[in-house]
């Protein structure tokens, strides 16, 4: 069957943050959520529960085991159910994990603004390390992260694939990372939350990585950018050591269960949703080569780097002697990123391009008409 991600869903008017925010006029490329109906076998196993109309506490013992043969048919990694704690998102998560361990939490910039405010929230501290960027993709710097580190540091907080720039790391970057928790003593906290949206290669499950990092890592992942389903949150941590596994249970133990819609759509994105994810990815990636050449083309001067996954790209368009260049999208354009002061990178934005190759004509339009007016 093919799937229609060319059709104009209309969303204005059902309590969605993206166009709800604004008025008409404006066109939203700012928060995390594409604008594709879900896959019919989610649909179909909502409908079935709304039916039922009871919506008490939920539970399916069948999910731990779905999720165990994606892996295998996504990554070919064999996995225990055991390793699995279901979750009611991943927001929640990031805050609260940071109390794991004493200490400062390491994480790099810039990166997606929840990971990176998670840990003050929690009152924590955290060291930044700037990813560097080679003009070409942004990747750790192993140097810098060496020199900033502090003795007490206990955890590492990954973004893999990166939001926002858009970096899927190869195996050789995530092996001298675990070289470098191993060194340090370290858990790497790896949000895996775009890993269904690479282009150019697979992705890599930290974990899988080797046995420091199996043995000292929490991945944590949900279906919820995958699917697109950040408004029915779910997740999952997968974690191999038995130890490590309970310390996090104590810690997350405030955390709500997951309800019971929220888990028939994960059951339906993981266990039958494949044929809809393969298509929406080759989408995906017509449409990150689409803005990118767009982008290159009609602003030569900006900088912006490679998608390899999520769908988001992020760009400065400083170059072209525009100052601010949130306000100047928004003012000139009518069109709303995300700003990337946030995300640790003042003066970037941040574009979402999970919606229609037509939506997408229309912003590259607006702004080349934003640029004409500002002459
Ligand atoms: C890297 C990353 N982690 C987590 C989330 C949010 O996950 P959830 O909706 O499950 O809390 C996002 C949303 O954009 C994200 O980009």
């Amino acid at each position: 069957m093919r799937f229609n991600f060319d059709e104009m869903v209309d969303r204005r008017g059902f309590g969605s943050v993206k166009w709800d925010t604004l008025g008409e006029g404006t066109l939203p490329m700012f928060v995390a959520d594409m604008d594709f109906r879900s896959s019919p076998q989610i649909i179909e196993a909502l409908e079935s529960k709304i039916r039922h109309g009871i919506f008490g506490y939920g539970q399916d013992p069948e999910l731990p085991g779905i999720i165990k043969k994606w892996f295998q048919d996504e990554y070919h990694l064999s996995i225990e159910e055991d390793w699995i704690l279901l979750l009611p998102a991943i927001v929640p998560v990031l805050a609260a994990v940071s109390r794991l361990r004493e200490g400062p939490v390491m994480i790099t910039t810039p990166n997606y603004h929840v990971l990176l405010a998670a840990p003050a929230k929690a009152g924590k501290k955290t060291i930044l390390s700037p990813l560097r960027n080679t003009d070409e993709y942004y990747q750790m710097d192993f140097d810098d992260m060496r020199q900033r580190i502090q003795p007490e540091v206990r955890l590492f907080y990954l973004c893999n694939p990166h939001n926002p720039v858009g970096r899927v790391y190869k195996y050789e970057e995530l092996k001298e990372l675990s070289l470098f928790a191993k060194e340090r003593n370290l858990i790497v906290i790896s949000d895996e939350a775009h890993c269904g949206l690479v282009f150019d290669r697979p992705h890599i499950p930290f974990f899988s990585v080797d046995e420091y990092a199996a043995q000292q890592s929490i991945s944590i992942m949900g279906p919820g950018k995958t699917y697109n389903l950040a408004g029915l949150p779910f997740a999952f941590a997968l974690i191999p050591n038995k130890t490590l596994r309970e310390d996090f249970r104590k810690t997350c133990y405030t955390l709500p269960q997951p309800g019971i819609l929220n888990m028939a759509a994960a059951k339906a994105a993981y266990g039958s949703s494949g044929e809809w994810h393969l298509q929406l990815v080759d989408y995906l990636r017509g449409n990150r080569d689409y803005f990118e050449k767009a982008l290159r083309e009609q602003f030569p001067a900006a900088k912006l780097t490679h998608v390899e996954g999520t769908y988001l790209q992020w760009v400065d368009f400083r170059p072209l002697g525009i100052a601010d260049p949130y306000q100047w999208l928004k003012d000139k354009a009518k069109i709303l990123p995300n700003q990337g002061k946030p995300f640790g990178l003042e003066g970037y934005v941040r574009f979402n391009f999970g919606t229609t190759r037509a939506r997408l004509e229309e912003a590259i339009g607006r702004m080349q008409e934003g640029l004409n007016r500002r002459a």
